[in-house]
């Protein structure tokens, strides 16, 4: 049963189990943000009187890890004879969702891992080894920057010996390091190797070692030779077979000393790539791939370990903990021939291998009467015009361009759905796009950084990059492009545009030094998840938390900031506050910088939901707006020139959940009409995504 709240954490919904713990999503009504919290099963403490010492020592340890590429952990607890720990809550699902949904390239697994590589490092230099490092323990943020999560926990779960259960190897056999599957003193080598196996089920979807039981597996890693990665795929360039031997060698000594050696190698494949030097793979004689064998295998062994381990295992013990199996082995029949056999037998715990995601189910609307719009709306007439100049591109709204977002990847096409075309091909998450004033330059988030892809040229260039900050939630350039609303560390920073300048701003002194205008949480008493610019650029629009009875809720808050620092930003409205109902976040805003404001709510994929219009004049809401089909909406947008709206629809009955843009007249938003998705554009383009966020961002006719 889902608890309501663990210690102070009010818990709302669970996110998934791992072979151990369960993690939960809530809510932190102290420092008033969403959090993890992953609670270890009472079993541990039964069955070891020393955990609790353990799991409190290894706790403070964990805590002084801080890093911008580390899940922090906040806290630490325990309720109910369960101990739990706290940390922040990454929304952008795990690498191992990722693998699943396609394997990577060479350069884009590169570009994940130089940024957990320095994480691991980091973390080696203090002392610590993760010892479970794995894909389903990176994480990444709403901005697509991935994180290392579980950080030592590994050990802070591990059982003594002399204790009643015998020492316990814990990791995951599929990443384990030969060393550690022996049950040796481990080091960040071992995180190396796993970090080596990362990187082969990046590039090819699968695992190096595969067998019939985890136990199988962990064997496979202490007496298998290194498979060879060009077997499972021959397209890789012969640089990756090295990288993948050299992080995965049996003995330690051999492998990269940290993460970032292996990344600088990583980068010289991709150079060589780009410079089309791949052709030394067809030149080089490999041996053939060695077929899995229970004996160890000719290769570079120590000594010790001939022997035939599958004669060592001798299963004691078989205890189920939330989803993940405990398989007892003889420990010192596996250590045979060492020195010093250890007399304790050795525990592995090997996880259920399926990952558990957290699905949202489908909401279904009770009623098909919708509220009743309270406000309506009287736009100009629409214009379907084509322009003088470039005669085959329709310009609709103000709008010729639309570029938008798939799989995590930039398109771009005209404004009619014709002609289709991707920009980026990194697949690394997108947000916040933003055509510059130029009319060629899309601007874009993804992860930390800051970005520009030229639309023509598609040279992609690197703006900034907020890498130091814990939070960096929104970058808007005012209507004017002079000036851009920077969301860091949840701090409001209004400062002067500049691109080459920008190339410069790394962090929050670097801000302030522009001499802009500055809140923080400190004075404007809010702290600021998300930003919008009216068009006088005098007012703009935040979000952030506010107290709602006994829970939080996402709110929306209008402010003068002419002032900017010569006083505090006059409150203009705030809603939905108390003016009218809403229960969910509130997803994908868009303001059209006068009067309206657009969002939906999440009910289901990710951040579909129900359509609303806010006035922020007349303080009126329309609600449920059902103007193809009651539900679902996301990424509604209003065209340049306010006369339309584009958004994504997804049928709530269609089984498929395709997803479709439509691009109708804003003033017809709240009269239910026969209106027919874009119409050049492919029906089944989002087919096989049901969580696709298009983000349509129009491109202004250049005047
Ligand atoms: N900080 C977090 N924010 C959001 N989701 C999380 C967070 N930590 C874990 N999860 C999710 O919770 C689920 C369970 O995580 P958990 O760490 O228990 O399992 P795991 O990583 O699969 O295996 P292991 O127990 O070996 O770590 C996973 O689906 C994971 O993606
Ligand atoms: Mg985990």
């Amino acid at each position: 049963m889902q608890p309501e709240k663990i210690g102070r954490y009010e818990i709302k919904s669970e996110l998934g189990r791992g072979g151990m713990a369960t993690v939960y999503r809530g809510y932190d009504p102290r420092f008033e943000r969403e959090v993890a919290v992953k609670v270890l099963p009472p079993e541990l403490l039964h069955a070891d009187p020393q955990f609790r010492l353990r799991f409190e020592r290894e706790a403070k340890i964990i805590a002084q890890l801080e890093h911008p590429s580390i899940v922090p952990v906040y806290d630490v607890g325990e309720e109910n004879n369960q101990p739990y720990f706290v940390m922040r809550f990454m929304s952008g699902g795990s690498l191992t969702d990722r693998i699943k949904a396609g394997t990577f390239n060479v350069d884009q697994a590169t570009k994940i891992l130089e940024q957990i590589a320095p994480g691991l490092d980091e973390a080696h230099i203090k002392g610590i080894v993760h010892r479970d490092f794995k894909p389903s323990n990176i994480l990444f943020d709403n901005k697509g920057a991935p994180y290392i999560s579980d950080f030592g926990i590994a050990k802070m779960t591990q059982a003594q010996a002399g204790s009643v259960t015998g020492s316990a190897i814990i990791g995951t056999p599929a990443y384990m390091a030969p060393e550690q599957a022996q049950g040796d003193q481990v080091d960040g080598r071992a995180d190396i190797y796993a970090l080596g196996i990362i990187l082969y089920e990046m590039l090819t979807g699968k695992q190096p070692y595969e067998a019939d039981t985890p136990m199988g597996v962990a064997i496979k890693h202490i007496t298998d030779p290194v498979p060879h990665i060009l077997d499972a795929n021959p397209d890789l360039p012969y640089g990756i077979e090295e990288i993948i031997q050299k992080a995965m060698a049996k003995d330690r000594g051999e492998r990269y000393s940290t993460g970032q050696e292996m990344v600088d190698a990583l980068h010289e494949v991709v150079r060589n790539i780009e410079a089309g030097r791949t052709t030394e793979k067809r030149t080089v004689v490999r041996k053939a791939p060695t077929k899995p064998k229970a004996t160890v295998p000719q290769q570079k062994q120590p000594e010790r370990r001939s022997f035939n381990v599958w004669m060592a295992i001798i299963p004691l013990l078989v205890l189920g903990v939330g989803g993940g199996i405990f398989f007892l082995l003889n420990g010192s029949n596996l250590l045979a021939g060492k020195e010093t056999p250890s007399a304790t037998p050795t525990a592995v715990i090997v996880e259920a291998t399926s990952t558990t995601q957290s699905i949202q189910p489908p909401v279904v609307e009770s009623t098909a009467t919708p509220a009743a719009p309270t406000e309506t709306f009287t736009p100009a007439p629409p214009t379907l015009t084509p322009t003088a100049t470039i005669p085959s591109i329709p310009v609709i709204g103000g709008a010729d361009r639309i570029a938008f977002v798939k799989d995590n990847d930039i398109w771009i096409m005209n404004v009619d759905g014709s002609d289709p075309r991707s920009l980026t091909m990194d697949r690394a998450a997108k947000f916040d796009l933003q055509w510059l004033p130029d009319g060629k330059t899309l601007l874009y988030v993804t992860g930390k950084t800051v970005k520009t892809i030229n639309v023509e040229t598609k040279v992609e260039e690197i703006i900034t990059n907020f890498a130091s900050s814990e939070y960096f939630e929104a970058f808007r350039i005012s209507p004017d492009g002079k000036r851009v609303a920077i969301s860091l560390a949840r701090e409001l920073h209004i400062v002067p545009f500049d691109l080459e300048q920008m190339k410069t701003v790394k962090k929050k002194s670097d801000l302030l030094a522009l001499k802009g205008c500055f809140y923080s949480p400190d004075t404007i008493k809010i702290a600021v998840l998300d930003v919008f610019w009216a068009k006088d650029m005098q007012r703009v629009a935040v979000k952030f938390l506010a107290p709602a009875g006994n829970a939080y809720s996402e709110t929306m808050r209008v402010m003068d900031i002419h002032l900017c620092n010569e006083s505090l930003p006059q409150r203009l409205d705030e809603f939905p506050a108390e003016r009218f109902a809403f229960k969910t976040n509130i997803m994908s805003i868009d303001w059209d910088g006068e009067e309206l404001f657009l969002f939906n709510s999440n009910e289901r994929n990710g951040g579909f939901g129900n359509l609303y219009i806010y006035n922020t004049r007349t303080h009126q809401a329309a609600s449920k707006i059902n103007v193809v089909g009651t539900c679902c909406y996301r990424d509604a947008r209003f065209s340049p020139d306010g006369n339309y709206v584009i958004f994504a629809y997804q049928d709530i009955t269609d089984p498929n959940g395709l997803i479709r843009l439509y691009y109708i007249p804003s003033g017809s938003l709240t009269t239910p009409g026969n209106y027919k998705p874009l119409a050049q554009f492919p029906e089944e383009f989002f087919e096989g995504n049901r969580k696709e966020s298009p983000q349509p961002a129009l491109r202004p006719v250049p005047k």
